[in-house]
Formats: C-alpha cells, sequence, structure tokens
C-alpha cells in the first residue's frame, strides 16, 4: 500500500482539479474543525491500559528512554516533536476516503512518511532509533500487545522527564496504529510563518484552543531549529533586515549561528535555556526572544500575550502543559479494533 501512495504526489497535483477531489477536501477540513471541544470527552483512552496485558511496559520504556537521553540530550526535543507532528499530520484526500483523519497513529514512523524524514538537516535523527529499541524490547516482553502510537507519547514523556526523575505529565494509553502516510500529509503541521491567526487556526482544526497553542508552544523551550526556519526573519535577499518583533541583540545572536540567508546550521530555540525544560521560552517571547515567527506572534494577540505572561510561571507552565498534552494525545486516535498494533514500527501490516 506505501509504494502505491507514494506515487500519490503526482497523481493528487492531476486530480487536484476534479470537483469530486475539492469537495472531498474541503468536507474534510469543515468535519475536523467541527470537532473543537471534542477532546474533552475520552476517545477510548485509559491510564494503565497495558497493566494486565504488559505490566513492565512503563520501565522498559523509561530504562531505555532515559539510557538515550543520558548520552544524547537533543533527544527529548526529537521524539517530543515527533509525537506533536504524529497527532497534528491529517490526511485530508479522497483517495482514503475511509481515513480521512488522522491523528496520534504512529503514522509518522512509518518508513514512507516522507514527511518528518526529509524535514530539516538531522533534527528527527535518532527519535526514530529510540522507538525501535524500545519496541524490540516491548515485543520481547509482550509480543503484539502494545501500539507504536503509545510508545512514542511515552517515549515523549520520558524523555522530558530525565531532567526532573519524574513525569510532568501522565499519559493516556490504549492508542492503534494507522496504515496511512501520506507525503502531502505536513500541510496539516503549523507553519513557523503562518502569523497569530494561522498558527491557531492550525490548532483549532485539532480541535485545541487558545489555550493549548500558548502552552503547547512552551515545547520550544528545548531543542533546535534549522537556520532556513529563521532567516527570513533576519534577511531580505542579501540585505540584513531584522523582523521589528526581534531584538537587535537577539537577532544578532541568530546571526552568529546563521550568518546568511542560505546558511545551512540549527540555532536553539531557547537561546538562554536550550536543554531545561523550563518556562523560560515565556520571559523570552515578551522579551523579543522567540527565536520563530510563530513564538514572536503569542505575543501580538492581547489574549495570548497575558497567557504568556502567566506561564512565566514555571508551576504554571507545567500544569498547563500537562492539561494540554493530555488533549493532543486524544487527537483522533485510533481505539478498540480499529487500525493495528504494529511488530515493526516503521512498517504496515508488519
Ligand atoms: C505553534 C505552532 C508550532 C509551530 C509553528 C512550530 C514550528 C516549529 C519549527 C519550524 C521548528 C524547527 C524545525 C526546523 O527548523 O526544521 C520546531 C521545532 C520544535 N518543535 Fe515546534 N512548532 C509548533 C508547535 C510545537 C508543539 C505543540 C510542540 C510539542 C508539543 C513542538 C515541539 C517542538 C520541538 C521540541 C522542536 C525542536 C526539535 C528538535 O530540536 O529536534 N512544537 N517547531
Ligand atoms: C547530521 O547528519 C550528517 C549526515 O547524515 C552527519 O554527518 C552529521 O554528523 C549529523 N550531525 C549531527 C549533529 O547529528
Ligand atoms: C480551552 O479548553 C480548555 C478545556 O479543554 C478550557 O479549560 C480552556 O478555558 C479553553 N480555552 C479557551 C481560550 O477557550
Ligand atoms: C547574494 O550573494 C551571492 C554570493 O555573493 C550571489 O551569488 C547572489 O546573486 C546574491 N543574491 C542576491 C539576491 O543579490
Ligand atoms: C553563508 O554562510 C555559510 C556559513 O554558515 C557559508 O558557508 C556560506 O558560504 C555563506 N554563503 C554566502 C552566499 O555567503
Amino acid at each position: 500500500m506505501g509504494a502505491r501512495w507514494r506515487g500519490g504526489d503526482a497523481g493528487g497535483a492531476a486530480a487536484a482539479t476534479a470537483w469530486w477531489w475539492v469537495a472531498a477536501v474541503v468536507l474534510c477540513h469543515l468535519l475536523s474543525s467541527a470537532r473543537a471541544g471534542l477532546l474533552e470527552t475520552n476517545p477510548g483512552l485509559a491510564y494503565n491500559f497495558y497493566q494486565k496485558s504488559c505490566p513492565s511496559l512503563d520501565s522498559i520504556v523509561r530504562q531505555v528512554t532515559w539510557a538515550q537521553v543520558a548520552s544524547n540530550p537533543a533527544l527529548p526535543a526529537r521524539l517530543l516533536r515527533l509525537h506533536f507532528h504524529d497527532c497534528f499530520v491529517q490526511t485530508c484526500t479522497a483517495l482514503v476516503p475511509f481515513f480521512f483523519v488522522q491523528g496520534c497513529d504512529a503514522s509518522i514512523l512509518l518508513d514512507n512518511a516522507q514527511s518528518e524524514k526529509t524535514a530539516g538537516p538531522n533534527l528527527s535523527v535518532g527519535g526514530y532509533e529510540v522507538i525501535d529499541a524500545i519496541k524490540t524490547q516491548v515485543e520481547q516482553a509482550c509480543p503484539g500487545v502494545v501500539s507504536c502510537a503509545d510508545i512514542l507519547a511515552m517515549a515523549a514523556r520520558d524523555a522530558v522527564s530525565y531532567q526532573f526523575k519524574a513525569s510532568l505529565w501522565q499519559v493516556e494509553t490504549g492508542r492503534r496504529d494507522g496504515p496511512v502516510s501520506l507525503a502531502s500529509n505536513t500541510g496539516t503541521l503549523p507553519s513557523p510563518f503562518a502569523g497569530f491567526n494561522g498558527i491557531l487556526q492550525s490548532f483549532a482544526n485539532r480541535g485545541l484552543n487558545l489555550t493549548d497553542l500558548v502552552a503547547l508552544s512552551g515545547a520550544h523551550t528545548i531543542g533546535v531549529a534549522s537556520c532556513s526556519s529563521v532567516t527570513p526573519r533576519l534577511f531580505n535577499g542579501n540585505a540584513t533586515q531584522v523582523d521589528p518583533l526581534l531584538s537587535a541583540a537577539y537577532a544578532k545572536t541568530l546571526m552568529s549561528s546563521c550568518p546568511n540567508a542560505t546558511a545551512p546550521g540549527t540555532v536553539n530555540l531557547d537561546g538562554g535555556t536550550p536543554f531545561k525544560f523550563d518556562s523560560s521560552y515565556y520571559t523570552n517571547v515578551l522579551n523579543k526572544q522567540g527565536t520563530l515567527a510563530s513564538d514572536a506572534a503569542l505575543a501580538q494577540n492581547a489574549a495570548a500575550a497575558q497567557m504568556v505572561q502567566d506561564l512565566t510561571n514555571p508551576i504554571k507552565f507545567y500544569a498547563a502543559f500537562s492539561m494540554s498534552m493530555k488533549k493532543m494525545g486524544r487527537v483522533d486516535v485510533l481505539t478498540g479494533t480499529k487500525g493495528e498494533i504494529r511488530k515493526q514500527c516503521r512498517k504496515v501490516g508488519s
């Protein structure tokens, strides 16, 4: 099936003018934005879903994840972002009418998921291998029981918890793995250049609201961005042209890592404490030191800016992040007998 969809881009472009195609895609987007609010209703997940079927799951995931994070401090950001992308990437295409919508279903892990694997330089490298390593051990302990989607959600939590030696948020489990991955899916990811209304809309399309947008953006307190995600805020062609929403001093810092419009490197998303999962992201945003245009945009809307101010308090940030991660983890999950439990997270039907 993967091979068939892989050629989907060319086919998609040719068919894009057909009225039924357009209608199906529009319908899909309407349906998905109409779901706002539904994430408060549990879609069939549970804490300790695998308590009986895989009692050693928690300790396996934590142990493997912590061991890997201990030797690679970039991993928490990668795994957290991978989980986010898994939940946000959405299929809206008439080719697969029965899989209109897709959420946290591990489809991002499939080998034909061009999306993540062709993203910025090395940004995702590391995340996939950790999931594979966990899955191998879990399959030995409890074969055919635990979904890749759940392992990804748990690994993201545990990677961040390494710093605290305690979980910042609880993960509901019981997700099943979805079999569809399209190269063209990533259009539903929020663009860092979209502006406030654009990113808010992208969250609304997944049933998440302004509170969730501000809380989850705090994930940018760790990790890196490619220069290409930042240089449009610094240069116009070969000329230096700094985004007025960026402090002059911080623009200089960014330019030391990304000296021109086509520089290949990366910058830290949190210039101060790039490996600490703290609330400094919000202080940065208020101080015109938000790295992405989408970070800076949060200070441009009065209601969002008030929330940003509130979340500079770490206790409030952790509570808000925890609540919104739970909602994000429910986005269009497959439960019950839908989807599959994959043995190899990269292969459909394995
Ligand atoms: C508000 C909308 C968001 C936008 C526009 C956005 C955009 C981006 C961009 C452009 C990058 C850098 C990627 C690159 O340059 O290749 C990035 C990195 C990252 N994002 Fe977001 N993101 C958003 C929300 C989130 C959310 C909700 C999470 C998780 C809960 C998240 C977690 C991360 C992490 C951890 C990184 C660093 C990855 C690494 O270091 O490997 N982001 N994001
Ligand atoms: C990024 O990938 C390239 C080639 O795949 C590799 O040579 C380089 O060491 C990697 N860098 C990091 C920071 O992982
Ligand atoms: C977003 O939803 C949560 C519940 O899921 C609610 O507590 C919060 O007030 C909502 N925020 C906004 C801005 O509507
Ligand atoms: C920018 O500089 C490079 C190298 O100096 C040159 O090749 C390119 O044409 C310049 N681009 C513009 C838009 O001026
Ligand atoms: C841009 O910066 C990189 C270093 O990050 C350098 O290797 C490259 O030659 C520069 N390109 C131009 C056109 O100046």
